[in-house]
């Protein structure tokens, strides 16, 4: 294999894009392996062994290629196997709740702090427990918003329906007094402009993809491992288990430049025990 390189980057779909597209913009330089695993996204609905199986094939795959780095780009994946990552994986692994935690306390005034993320997400009170943990008097309250994850995924983000069913999930929270909103899932800045107006402007939303990205960057910094000056220019590679059309047209729309993605098949990769 040739020096390690790439940063890897999962996700059940293509919500990482909106890591991707963050860590792009803080690191141009470096180059990104994504894998989006379209074919059986969502995960969120799914019981945690197989958000486990799926994500560990995931990891293979990304693994195959010369990656110094792995960004697990989805919440749900995060909030049941981050830790399990880590622990067998020989690079650097980051996920994406803790810097939105980070993020969200360093925005919120009052202290009232909203989480709406997948049923998994949300079930497992991944954020709630570093919330807790960074800053105990928090006024926190989560939500599971099942429909918008399906919404993102069919290119169905910008219509009206969708501006309707955001309208209609979010309502419940409106009567919460939060000033801040953690999109706890890395689909949801896609709908960030409905979400906005579902639940008022002077609601902050966060996503994690700034600070995730801010410290993908520390780690590179710490391990020495920051792109070479002289690498010429930079080819990302874009994989989904899914319809590379569909992949592509949202992923161009998001990213803002022509990106090239590939159908591969999860079906070879070794099955983790
Ligand atoms: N993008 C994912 C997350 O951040 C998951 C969506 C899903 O597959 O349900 O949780």
């Amino acid at each position: 294999m040739s020096k390690p390189q790439a940063i890897g980057i999962i996700d059940s779909g293509v919500g990482g894009l909106t890591v991707a597209r963050e860590v792009i913009r803080q690191l141009p330089r470096e180059q990104i392996i994504y894998f989006g695993d379209n074919a059986r996204c969502p995960y969120g609905s799914r019981p945690a062994d197989e958000i486990r199986m799926f994500t560990n094939q995931m990891v293979q795959f990304v693994l195959q290629y010369p990656v110094k780095a792995l960004v697990i780009a989805c919440n749900t994946a995060a909030a049941v196997v981050l830790e399990e990552v880590r622990s067998r994986t020989a690079v650097p692994v980051i996920g994406v709740i803790e810097p939105g935690a980070r993020a969200a306390i360093s925005a919120s005034k009052t202290g009232r702090i909203g989480i709406i993320g997948t049923e998994m997400t949300v079930r497992a009170g991944a954020y709630e427990r570093v919330l807790q943990r960074l800053k105990p008097d928090l006024y926190t309250m989560g939500m599971a918003c099942p429909p918008f994850v399906t919404l993102v995924e069919s290119g169905r983000y910008h219509t009206p329906e969708a501006r309707q069913i955001v309208e209609q999930v979010i309502a419940p929270l409106t009567h919460e007094e939060l000033d801040t909103l953690i999109l706890g899932c890395t689909h949801y800045p896609l709908l960030a402009p409905l979400i906005e107006q579902a639940i008022g402007s002077d609601v902050t939303l966060i996503s994690s993809a700034e600070e995730t990205a801010r410290e993908l960057s520390a780690l590179l910094s710490l391990h020495q491992l920051y792109a070479d000056q002289g690498q010429s220019r930079v080819r990302h590679q874009f994989y989904t288990s899914g319809d590379a059309h569909l992949f592509r047209q949202i992923g161009e729309e998001w990213m803002g430049f022509e990106i090239d993605v590939e159908t591969k098949s999860l079906d070879t990769i070794y099955q983790v025990k």
